[in-house]
């Protein structure tokens, strides 16, 4: 279950150069649109692009991120990947349950973050998606038990968010699919879209497909992490080595006219730091599961929606605004025997203290 329909991208048809590319098709797309009332206030019009339900198994914003990825995985030969995330992290989840989908295997380094229902949740999932998992600790252990493990031979590592050219194509392409939606009159084209931002490829892919669409769109990234991991520089960086990475591989694509990519970073909504709750982001949890179906999820969408509200009450935001929606609202039920499967070094996570 689960493999989509097969299909040409959208970026292949713009970009033929690209077609040779290998790609899994994972994502259901095109993901819907809707209107988001509840989020909406005079002046500015909240809408939702739902990439929350691209995938049945898993959805959020590693699917179409991980189409080309895994696919280079099992073009290179590679069986093995080798990640790395916080304990309650969505690519440790989503590499976990794609690569089983894929028969392939996956070693997780987790590294610690405050523990919460959905990070406990997590964890059985990963654990019952036959994830090898490893306790990292902090990150400069993460670091290194993560280099150790991914030089063996015939590893594939996936760094945190794959902020990689490769991965951030699906999202210039998802760009495509939201400007066919805008030509088919199912929403109006975004002054603003908002999405929570860590590593920083999803925005940056955002911002050059909207650039090379012509678009005048701002991209606004709800910073989820510090500014020392996440800010100007580390975003123009992702930004130029993908449209330098597309320009290498299409002469179509280089010969294009642009814009200059237009992004912002609001750090607003972040509180203490990665994946600490906020007061505001414990109540925005419930409105996300009203909104998605996504269960409450402190990290990534509560700040998100926390940020987007910041943006419109400070009118810092208006017209129209989509939410990109980017956290799964579905996720495997673990079977009732995952507890039983969470290596012991890990096993401390689900009796401690939920923050949330
Ligand atoms: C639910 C969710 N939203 C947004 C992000 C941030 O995406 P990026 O790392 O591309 O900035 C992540 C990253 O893991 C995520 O899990």
């Amino acid at each position: 279950m689960s493999l989509a329909a097969p299909r040409v991208p959208l970026l292949f048809e713009r970009l033929p150069e690209l077609a040779t590319l290998p790609m899994v098709p994972l994502a259901h797309v095109p993901t819907p649109v809707e209107r988001a009332p509840s989020l909406s206030s005079p002046g500015a019009e909240v809408w939702m692009k739902r990439d929350d339900l691209v995938s049945p198994l898993y959805g959020g914003n590693k699917v179409r991120r991980y189409e080309f990825v895994l696919a280079d995985v099992i073009a290179r030969g590679s069986r093995h990947i080798v990640t790395t995330g916080g304990l309650a992290s969505t690519q440790v989840t989503a590499t976990a349950l794609f690569a089983r989908l894929l028969s392939l295997e996956l070693t997780a380094v987790m590294f610690d973050q405050p523990v919460t229902r959905f990070a406990k949740q997590a964890l059985l999932t990963n654990a019952a998606a036959g994830a090898r998992l490893l306790h990292g600790g902090g990150y400069a252990r993460t670091a290194a038990v993560t280099w150790r493990e991914q030089r063996r031979p015939d590893r594939y590592l996936i760094l945190p968010g794959a902020p990689t050219p490769l991965a951030n194509i699906g999202y210039v392409d998802a760009m495509l699919e939201l400007d066919a939606q805008v030509r088919r009159g199912e929403l109006p084209r975004p002054d603003h879209i908002v999405l929570p931002t860590g590593s920083s490829g999803t925005l940056a892919a955002l911002a050059l497909g909207a650039a090379w669409l012509g678009w005048d769109t701002e991209i606004i990234g709800v910073r989820i992490t510090d500014p020392i991991a996440c800010n100007r520089l580390t975003v123009r960086l992702v930004l130029d080595a993908t449209r330098r990475w597309l320009e290498a591989r299409s002469p179509t694509y280089r010969s294009a006219r642009r814009r200059a990519p237009r992004f912002a970073l609001h750090g607003g909504a972040l509180g203490p730091g990665y994946g600490e709750p906020t007061p505001e982001a414990v109540a925005a949890m419930d409105d996300v599961h009203r909104l998605t179906g996504a269960p409450g999820e402190v990290t990534y969408s509560a700040k998100a929606l926390v940020g987007l509200r910041q943006l419109v009450r400070s009118g810092r935001a208006r017209g129209n605004i989509l939410l990109w929606s980017t956290l799964s609202a579905t996720r495997p039920r673990p079977p009732d025997d995952a507890r039983a499967r969470v290596p012991r070094e890990l096993a401390w996570v689900l009796d401690a203290h939920e923050v949330a």
